[in-house]
C-alpha cells in the first residue's frame, strides 16, 4: 500500500539519522572498536552478541540473526508498521515529513465507493426485484429506513457494476482494491452479487466500504469491503454517523452485532446504536467509542458466539476506560427481533435491565460451574481472579461481597483468595513463556503461517487438510491458528494482525511479526502444497518406522494375525509415502 509521505522526504530523513542514535534511545550501547555492542533486545541473552556499525548503518545479532537497518530497528523494537516507524523516527528528530498527493489518490477511491453506492440504490429502486421484496416483507424494514440507510441491491449478474464502473471510466486496481470486483486468471467480476447491500459511512459522510448479505441461502451471508486505504474495519462504526446525533440526548451507546439490528432498532426510534464491521470489537473501537459516549451497552445476539464476544467486549471497553453493561435479549434471538415483537417500549425497558459488564463476566464464568459444590466454589474463585485483577479496590470490594453472598462465604475470605489466585497466576506465567523449546515454530510452522495472513483462506485449507496435523506441532503455532479462528467469524476471512499480536505475549507476538514481515513466499499454492507434503511425508515416514518396530517385535513374539494385520497397514503407509514422493496423493 501507497504511504502518506514522500519517497525523497523519506530518503532525506534516512540520510540525516544515525543507527547508534535511534538504537541508544532504546537499548544502552557499549563501543567496542568500530561497532557497539549490546544484549539483544529481540531474545533473552546474557552476553552481548547484537552489534551496531555505524560505518554501515546497520545492526546484526549474531545470536537470533535478526538485521536491519535504524528504521527495522524501529519497527522491530517498537513494533510499529513501516509508516509508524519512520513518523516516530521524524517525530523524535523534529524532522518534518512532506506528503504525497496521497490524499488526491485517495479520492478516487471515495468517489468510486460513492457511484459504486449511488448504483446499488438505483438498482434496488428499478422495477420490482427480489431485494426490495425481502426488505419489505421479510424485514419489515420502511422505507424511510432503506432511504436513510442508503440500502442497495447487487443483482445476480456478474458484471453489472464492472460495467457501470467502467463506464465511469475507473482503472480495475481502483475497483480490486476496493473489493468492488475480483480478478482470478485474468477474468474481472463483481464480488457483491445477488445480495442487500450496506454502506458503511464514516462519520465524516463518506461511503467507505459495503456489507452485502446474502438473499439466498447459498455463500457467506455477508460479504464485506476487504481492508484498503479507505477502509479500516478496527477505525469504524456501522451508522456511527447517525448514531452520534442522538448522543447529544443520551449518554450511553447501545452496541449490537448486526447491521439489521442497527436500522431495526432506528426504525422504532432508538437511535443511539452502533456495530463493527463484522468483526469483534478492537482496542481501537474502545477508544472510539469513549470519545462518543460515557457508557457503553452491549447487547449481542444470545447465542454462543454473541456472549463470548460480549465477554471479550467487557474486557476492551473496561481497558478503554468506558463504563460497559451488557443486555441479554432472551426473547427473539437478536435485538432487530426483539424491537419487532416488542417495540420501543419493550427494548427501553430491557434495556433498564441490563446488568454491568463485570456481573455478566461474573455470571459468565458461573455458567460452567456447579456453585453448590465446594470444588465448585473454589474453582470459581480460582477463575474469576482475573477479572479482579482489572477492577479498582473500590469496586472489588463490592464484587467480592456479591460472589460472597452468592456462594455464601465471607466476602474478606473472597478478597484474600483472589488476590492469591492473582498472585500465582502472575507467578506461573514467565514460566510458562520461559518454555523455549515449544515456543519455537518450525520452519514449515513460519511458512504456513504466512501464507496464511498472505491469504487467509488458507486457514480453512489448512484446517481441513489431512495431514493438519502432521503440519501444526507446537504450542504455539497451535495458539496463534486459535487466535486466527477467533478472528474468522468475518466471511470475508479478515485477520486483524494487530489484534492477534496484542493477545499475545509480547515476545511470541514479536516473532509473528517477524514471520509476517520476513519470511518469503512468492507461490502461494505451490509453497502451501510442498509444506502439506513434506509434513505429511515425515509424519508417514515416522509412523512406518515405528511400524517396522512393532512387527519385528511381533515377529519376535509371533503373534501371526497381528504381525498380517500390522504388515496390512504398512503397506498402505508405504504406499502412501510412495504417492507422496512422486508428487501425488494431495
Ligand atoms: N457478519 C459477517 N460475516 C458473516 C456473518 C456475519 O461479517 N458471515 C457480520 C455482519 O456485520 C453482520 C454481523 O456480523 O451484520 C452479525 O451477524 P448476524 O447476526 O448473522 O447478521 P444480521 O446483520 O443480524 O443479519 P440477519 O438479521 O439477517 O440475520
Ligand atoms: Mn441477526
Amino acid at each position: 500500500m501507497a504511504t502518506s509521505y514522500s519517497h525523497e522526504s523519506i530518503e532525506r530523513l534516512k540520510d540525516q539519522i544515525d543507527i547508534v542514535d535511534i538504537v541508544s534511545n532504546a537499548i544502552s550501547l557499549k563501543k567496542t572498536g568500530a561497532n557497539y555492542k549490546a544484549c539483544c533486545p529481540f531474545h533473552g541473552e546474557k552476553t552481548p552478541s547484537f552489534v551496531v556499525s555505524p560505518d554501515k548503518q546497520i545492526f546484526k545479532c549474531f545470536g537470533c540473526g535478526v538485521s536491519g537497518d535504524a528504521i527495522e530497528f524501529v519497527r522491530k523494537y517498537y513494533n510499529l508498521d513501516f509508516v509508524e516507524a519512520i513518523e516516530k523516527i521524524a517525530k523524535d528528530q523534529g524532522f518534518t515529513l512532506e506528503r504525497t498527493k496521497y490524499d488526491d489518490s485517495r479520492d478516487v477511491y471515495y468517489r468510486a465507493n460513492k457511484d459504486a453506492a449511488r448504483y446499488f440504490v438505483r438498482c434496488l429502486l428499478s422495477s420490482p426485484n427480489k431485494a426490495m421484496d425481502y426488505l419489505l416483507e421479510r424485514r419489515k424494514l420502511s422505507q424511510e429506513m432503506i432511504t436513510k440507510f442508503g440500502i442497495g441491491y447487487a443483482d445476480e449478474k456478474w458484471s453489472s457494476l464492472y460495467n457501470h464502473m467502467k463506464a465511469l471510466g475507473y482503472e480495475d486496481d481502483t475497483l480490486s482494491e476496493l473489493g468492488l470486483i475480483s480478478i482470478k486468471g485474468g477474468k474481472k467480476y463483481d464480488r457483491f452479487r445477488n445480495r442487500v447491500i450496506f454502506p458503511i459511512i464514516s462519520t465524516s459522510g463518506k461511503v467507505i466500504g459495503f456489507g452485502g448479505r446474502a438473499l439466498d441461502e447459498d455463500g457467506a451471508k455477508y460479504i464485506n469491503s476487504p481492508e484498503n486505504p479507505i477502509f479500516h474495519k478496527s477505525n469504524n462504526l456501522f451508522a456511527l454517523n447517525f448514531a452520534r446525533e442522538y448522543l447529544r440526548k443520551e449518554d450511553c451507546l447501545i452496541v449490537v452485532e448486526g447491521y439489521m439490528d442497527v436500522i431495526g432498532l432506528f426504525q422504532y426510534g432508538v437511535g443511539n446504536v452502533t456495530a463493527t464491521l463484522g468483526t469483534a470489537l478492537t482496542e481501537n473501537h474502545g477508544k472510539i467509542l469513549k470519545r462518543y459516549a460515557r457508557k457503553v451497552i452491549l447487547s449481542y445476539d444470545s447465542d454462543d458466539a454473541g456472549r463470548k464476544a460480549a465477554y471479550k467486549g467487557v474486557d476492551i471497553l473496561r481497558s478503554a476506560g468506558v463504563e460497559v453493561s451488557v443486555l441479554h435479549v432472551d426473547d427473539g434471538k437478536d435485538p432487530d427481533e426483539y424491537v419487532k415483537l416488542h417495540g420501543k417500549e419493550g427494548f427501553l425497558n430491557l434495556l433498564s435491565k441490563s446488568i454491568s459488564g463485570t456481573d455478566y463476566q461474573l455470571r459468565h464464568i458461573a455458567r460452567g460451574t456447579n456453585l453448590q459444590t465446594e470444588e465448585g466454589k473454589i474453582r470459581y474463585i480460582r477463575d474469576i481472579a482475573p477479572i479482579f485483577e482489572k477492577l479498582s479496590p473500590v469496586e472489588r470490594e463490592v464484587y467480592a461481597q456479591k460472589v460472597g453472598r452468592a456462594l455464601r462465604l465471607d466476602y474478606n475470605n473472597i478478597l484474600n483468595q483472589v488476590g492469591k489466585e492473582r498472585n500465582n497466576q502472575r507467578e506461573r506465567s514467565p514460566q510458562r513463556s520461559e518454555n523455549k523449546v515449544s515456543r519455537e515454530l518450525t520452519a514449515t510452522e513460519k511458512v504456513l503461517i504466512k501464507i496464511i495472513f498472505m491469504d487467509s483462506s488458507y486457514f480453512v485449507k489448512l484446517r481441513e487438510h489431512r495431514f493438519a496435523d502432521a503440519a501444526v506441532k507446537t504450542d504455539l503455532a497451535r495458539e496463534i491458528l486459535n487466535l486466527i479462528k477467533d478472528e474468522f467469524r468475518d466471511s470475508d476471512g479478515f485477520i486483524d494482525e494487530q489484534r492477534i499480536k496484542d493477545s499475545m505475549d509480547p515476545a511470541d507476538g514479536l516473532k509473528l511479526d517477524n514471520i509476517i514481515r520476513n519470511v518469503p513466499v512468492v507461490d502461494l499454492e505451490q509453497t502451501f502444497r510442498e509444506c502439506m507434503r513434506t509434513s505429511g511425508l515425515n509424519a508417514l515416514l515416522e509412523q512406518e518406522k515405528r511400524l517396522l518396530d512393532v512387527i519385528a517385535i511381533a515377529d519376535e513374539e509371533e503373534q501371526g494375525q497381528e504381525g498380517e494385520k500390522l504388515q496390512l497397514k504398512l503397506m498402505n503407509v508405504q504406499r502412501e509415502i510412495k504417492n507422496l514422493r512422486g508428487g501425488l496423493g494431495l
